[in-house]
């Protein structure tokens, strides 16, 4: 991918499917944590400027307006923050902005300058006690791999109820393992926030997968739970990765609906590649792709419950729980599970059910 020079670039498919994801997935987070929050914080490091050269909306105003025009008032104040280092960019941001009407409860900051000096200016006012992190969700966009430490990150991820959303750009990442240039391949090392990253240049295989899987346990070490989405192009080429990040169940849950929901057009293809053995591809009939996880994680292991199976699927895989009866029954009517007429709690099970309390064996 190039990296465009002007002010607005075209939008290209696959930034169209991550404003999807993002959209659908702060339309669920906006109101479910200003319901229990005074305050939320919706930040964008890398916010561009607010529209693409087709007059496409850009992330920041992807944002505000899921937020304004949702059909269950948004209560509570709500913090739009941008960050933009590029002067034009964010000129032009500004004046989109002044352009709109937002209810008085969103206060929208518009920032000049780098992310990680912005943020990290935060956080260390926050630390030393002076202020408090409200819940808050970073999207973090770079072009490149430049300016997002993975320090910044795992601090954010200490506050309850934060989450990161980042573009993973890991192809370019390995272009520049072996810059001779210090400073480029500092950015490398400061992203991962240990050097084993340099390492993987040393080593044989696959160097992208491996930047990704060092990411992901880098992430794992922050966060409870982590997904990432493959983006590719039309020839079908990987492009970039997707990482999402949370502490919360809900998130989690609300962040695979919300990648479930992405219509693909054709132009982009997306999976869920979380687990690099079963990639999981958001257009395909993946009922099979499901039995398969669960018979290796059930088969041997004699009566489990409907629970175990659902705290499974929607914490280890990238399916919902509509997948999860879907696969059951197939399995049911195939007689590779055994269901048991009664619950644990001694009623009788509605056939075509798999509720928690549901006993099924795996033969
Ligand atoms: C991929 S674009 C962001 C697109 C935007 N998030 C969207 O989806 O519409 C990355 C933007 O980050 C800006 N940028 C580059 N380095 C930055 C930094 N260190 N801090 C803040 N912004 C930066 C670039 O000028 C560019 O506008």
């Amino acid at each position: 991918m190039t990296i465009p020079k002007e002010t607005l670039w075209e939008l290209e498919p696959h930034t169209k499917a991550k404003h999807e994801i993002l959209g659908r997935y702060l339309a669920a987070w906006f109101p479910i944590l200003s319901t229990y929050n005074k305050r939320i914080v919706y930040i964008d490091g890398f916010s561009g400027p607010g529209r693409y050269k087709k007059g496409e909306k850009g992330s920041p105003l992807i944002a505000l307006d899921v937020a304004v025009s949702h059909l269950k008032p948004i209560g509570g104040e709500v913090v739009f923050w941008f960050i933009e280092e590029n002067e034009d960019r964010i000129k032009h941001l500004r004046q989109e902005l002044a352009s709109r009407t937002v209810p008085s409860h969103f206060k929208i900051i518009s920032d000049s300058g780098k992310f990680h000096e912005k943020f990290g200016e935060v956080l260390k006012s926050i630390d030393t006690g002076k202020n408090t992190l409200a819940p808050t969700f970073a999207f973090i966009d770079p072009f490149g791999f430049s300016g997002i430490p993975f320090s910044l990150i795992e601090r954010l991820m200490k506050y309850e109820r934060c989450e990161a959303f980042i573009t993973f750009m890991a192809d370019a990442m390995n272009r520049f393992l072996e810059h001779p240039e210090d400073k480029l391949v500092q950015h490398i090392v400061d992203a991962f926030g240990t050097n084993e990253a340099v390492l993987i240049a040393k080593g044989s295989g696959d160097r992208v997968a491996k930047l990704r899987e060092l990411y992901q346990s880098r992430l794992q070490q922050a966060a409870k739970y982590v997904r990432y989405f493959e983006m590719h192009d039309r020839l079908n080429h990987p492009q970039y990765y997707l990482f999402f990040a949370t502490n919360h169940e809900l998130g989690h849950l609300k962040m695979k609906e919300a990648m479930w929901k992405v219509d693909p057009d054709g132009d982009f293809r997306f999976s869920d590649a979380t687990n690099p053995n079963q990639l999981v591809l958001f257009e395909t009939n993946t009922t099979s792709m499901l039995i398969e996880q669960l018979r290796k994680e059930f088969c041997g292991k004699g009566q489990i419950t409907g629970f175990a199976v659902r705290t499974f699927v929607e914490d280890k895989t990238a399916f919902l729980k509509k997948h999860m009866t879907a696969a059951l029954k197939q399995e049911e009517d195939a007689a590779k599970v055994l269901v048991d007429p009664l619950k644990t709690d001694g009623k009788k099970r509605r056939v075509n059910s798999y509720p928690d309390e549901a006993k099924l064996t795996w033969v």
